[in-house]
């Protein structure tokens, strides 16, 4: 079947793919997406907690100025898709509490706090009394925590909804099928086959097919390094009104060496998550996973076994090589990324749909997305070769 070209084409329809596509349309690109299910994909299942401060880890204040800067989008991006969609987001400014349950984890604890006091995040230590008292339903073991007023939440669901109707009110083409291939002529990405056994040919691709992006036919080797799945079991519990609230804010911690933790909906909802596991394509939920958020979201907060669970569901971060996002222009002519987010896909939404839209509309990177462009790795491997020969 032939289709009229597009200036732009976004393979993969998850909240990714179509905050690129929503953006790009807005710039008056003409803006194709190709995707089976748009609105679904990892933010389905993700609790989506926007949490650059308690999800940093040590050695990344790169991928935190990213953060800062799409959580600081966050509440204009909400709004902005509400009213352009018709659809609430589920954007709660709520803050987050992470805790710790004994001397080891108050100690590691307390070594990130002095981490984030060096970078100026907002970020309060508080005793254990002080933490419950502002969640009463913290165990007592409890013994200290941090509060980041700055780490939100917004549900990666509805989101996904808003963002598929806003594409369409903007004029996006929501193509429901999956990408074959990678079409490239002249040295240059000009579109991508289809299941139907049509084409879709645009004038530059942007590959956002999260943890499958690696893996599209045609690809030539070396243009995107391999974005490997990070299975996370979350499981959803239901709030009962008579005990509402239950919480007031996100709260998380490590327990015995496992992330964990729990986001309250405004709707009642409340999300376990997740465990991290390297298990390929594997989506099964395990008694093994069930088993450990419950135990140790009980920990911290034993009143969740009387509640009703509604919901299990395992999704797969898209991971890179060094767990920051792969943004912008490929090593192969009109081949553009929005992938590889991993654990801040939901997070990163705003900041990634703006930077990447501006690429294709400008042609230049914008500086907040130059960390993250996708030939990082082929530049090491590069620079790795000369260091050689030079030997
Ligand atoms: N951002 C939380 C997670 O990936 O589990």
């Amino acid at each position: 079947m032939a289709r009229t070209p597009t200036d732009v084409l976004v393979v993969g329809g998850g909240i990714i793919g179509l905050a690129v596509a929503w953006r790009t349309a807005q710039r008056g690109l003409s803006t194709a997406l190709l995707d089976p299910d748009p609105g679904r994909g990892a933010a389905q299942v993700a609790a989506g907690m926007l949490a650059p401060v308690t999800e940093l880890q040590y050695g990344e204040e790169p991928l935190l100025r990213l953060g800062t800067a799409s959580n600081a989008r966050y509440a204009a991006f909400a709004a902005e898709l509400e009213d352009a969609s018709g659809l609430p987001t589920g954007y709660r400014a709520c803050g987050t509490l992470a805790v710790a349950l004994d001397a080891d984890d108050r100690a590691e604890l307390r070594e990130l706090h002095a981490f984030h006091r060096r970078l100026g995040l907002e970020s309060d230590w508080l005793t254990g009394r002080e933490a419950r008292r502002l969640e009463p339903m913290l165990a007592p073991s409890v013994s200290g925590g941090l509060l980041a007023s700055d780490d939100h939440q917004v549900d990666g669901r509805r989101v996904g909804a808003a963002l598929v109707e806003a594409c369409r009110r903007a004029g996006v083409e929501l193509v429901r099928g999956s990408a074959q291939r990678l079409l490239v002529a002249g040295g240059r990405a000009v579109g991508a086959a289809v299941d139907d056994g049509g084409e879709l040919h645009a004038g530059q691709v942007v590959l956002a097919a999260g943890s499958r992006s690696h893996l599209l036919p045609g690809l030539p080797e070396g243009v995107l390094p391999p974005v490997r799945p990070v299975k996370g079991q979350v499981l959803r519990l239901r709030v009962p009104p008579v005990y509402a609230p239950f919480l007031s804010r996100n709260v998380r911690a490590v327990v015995r060496g496992h992330h964990v933790y729990l986001v309250p909906r405004a709707d009642g909802e409340l999300v376990v998550g997740a465990t991290t596991e390297e298990m390929g394509y594997d989506t099964t939920v395990t008694a093994g996973g069930v088993y450990e958020l419950l135990r140790d979201a009980h920990a911290l907060v034993p009143g969740i076994t009387e509640l009703p669970l509604v919901e299990t569901g395992a999704g797969l971060r898209p991971g890179s090589p060094d767990n920051a996002p792969l943004l912008g222009p490929t090593a192969l002519d009109g081949l553009v990324a929005a992938t590889g987010h991993h654990r801040n896909g939901v997070l990163l939404t705003p900041v990634t749909g703006d930077l990447v839209a501006a690429y294709l509309a400008t042609g230049r990177v914008p500086d907040l997305a130059a960390p993250f462009l996708p030939t990082r790795f082929a530049r090491t491997t590069r620079t790795t070769a000369a260091q050689e020969a030079q030997r």
